[in-house]
């Protein structure tokens, strides 16, 4: 497959599906920490149409995390831009993706979670209109424990 690692300059997930045998390119206006052989060091923005079969994104967390909830007043803004880039992303034309975040208002802005893990929310669509969100909270870490 060809994969988009959007917002990556560690080559961390990259690298692991380039070990899978996938065509995996990460991209970030960083420059990347690892081989920068498969690194696009751009605004994901610009290849979004460029014929990935999967897409896994990391969107900056900075205003959308609800653990910086009590500094939302005072950059709703940043907090609008940021979404919007979520949006981007959730709109490429690439029939799977998913998008990593910790909890954050994206759940009530964009779409809720469906599905809770953690701390860690992932937000998936395998085709079309077809969003599945996944979260991971303190109840399933307790059943994890428990
Ligand atoms: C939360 S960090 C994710 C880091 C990632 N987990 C990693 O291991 O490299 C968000 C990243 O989004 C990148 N970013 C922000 N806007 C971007 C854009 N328009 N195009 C590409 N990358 C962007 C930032 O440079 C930053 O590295």
């Amino acid at each position: 497959m060809r994969v988009l690692i959007a917002c990556e300059y560690s080559a961390r997930v990259r690298d692991a599906f380039r070990r899978h045998g996938h065509d995996a390119w990460s991209c970030d206006l960083l420059e990347c920490e690892a081989d920068p052989q498969w690194h696009l060091q751009q605004p994901v923005e610009d290849v979004l149409a460029d014929g990935w079969d999967l897409m896994v994104a990391h969107p900056p967390c900075t205003h959308l995390a609800v653990s910086g909830s009590r500094h939302f007043y005072r950059k709703q803004s940043e907090q609008a831009e940021a979404l919007d880039f979520v949006r981007l992303l959730m709109a490429a034309p690439i029939d799977r993706w998913c998008i990593e975040n910790p909890v954050s208002i994206i759940s009530t802005a964009i779409t809720p979670p469906s599905s809770d893990y953690s701390a860690m929310v992932v937000w998936s669509r395998r085709n079309q209109g077809d969003v599945l969100v996944a979260q991971e909270p303190a109840a399933a870490q307790a059943n994890a424990s428990g």
